[in-house]
């Protein structure tokens, strides 16, 4: 997927033009610059499963000290080549022990990849992992494809799993539910005149409106969501230690 460049190798290798990637990333910034701005300082972040480094860069660019981990040392390269500034900075992840120390980070930050981890026992374990990284104080904020029924796709490499199945595994690796809602679904119709360029990005906030209502009939139609998932660590803020 890397030879596809840094946004098509992580988002849709099919969006010839762009556009449609753009707009994904724009919905996918906001909510992650708004989340992780809360604070008002700068925080530690992990960017857990960080790819061609899009997010960390984002995050590292408002002042934030940011690690980006990935499985994929091409995705990494990718990531790297722009710069070597030390922030972000890039490691290698081997799929069961986290390079992190217990303790050390304020928020965790990852998209569209705890699907990748099909196997519910694995991503298990892998959410504790995380949940010893954060701080007590801290939180992960998630974003996942989820959907009615629990379905294998992408030839079997992702999981779009249940709302409540995202649950019940942040809470059994101790965390506890800030939040949850839906930003975008798969197949919104107004998706396509994006795909061809027909809508500019001054309109990106109107329609990140209508996504959300039309969520809501999306869910009753069967189509996946991308889902925002807020899970805290209990116990004082991680920002203020
Ligand atoms: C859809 S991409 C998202 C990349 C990045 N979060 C972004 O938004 O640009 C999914 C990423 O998850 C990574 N990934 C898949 N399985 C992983 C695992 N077990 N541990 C860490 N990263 C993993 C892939 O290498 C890929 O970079």
């Amino acid at each position: 997927m890397a030879n596809f460049g840094t946004d098509a190798s992580v988002i849709d290798p099919y969006d010839k033009k762009g556009h449609k990637n753009h707009y994904i990333k724009w919905l996918r910034d906001q909510v992650l610059l708004k989340l992780t701005g809360q604070s008002g300082g700068s925080v530690n972040i992990l960017d857990f499963g960080c790819g061609s480094g899009n997010i960390s860069k984002l995050l590292a660019a408002r002042g934030h000290q940011v690690i980006g981990i990935d499985i994929s040392l091409k995705l990494l390269n990718l990531a790297a080549a722009a710069g070597r500034s030390g922030n972000p900075g890039f490691a290698c992840y081997d799929g069961s022990n986290l390079p992190i120390l217990p303790d050390s980070i304020d928020i965790v930050t990852t998209y569209v990849v705890l699907g990748h981890i099909t196997d519910n026992d694995v991503l298990q374990v892998m959410m504790s992992e995380l949940y010893r990284s954060l701080k007590p104080g801290g939180f992960i904020l998630a974003i996942e494809q989820t959907r009615k029924s629990s379905k294998l796709t992408d030839n079997g490499y992702k999981r779009q799993r249940r709302l409540t199945e995202y649950q019940a595994l942040f809470s059994n690796a101790g965390f506890a539910s800030l939040d949850s809602f839906s930003i975008r679904s798969g197949h919104m119709p107004l998706l396509y005149m994006v795909q061809l360029g027909l809508l500019p990005e001054s309109v990106f906030p109107l329609l990140a409106k209508i996504e959300q209502h039309y969520c809501m009939l999306s869910k009753q139609l069967g189509d996946y969501i991308d889902t925002v998932f807020l899970f805290g660590k209990s116990g004082a803020s991680g920002t203020e230690q």
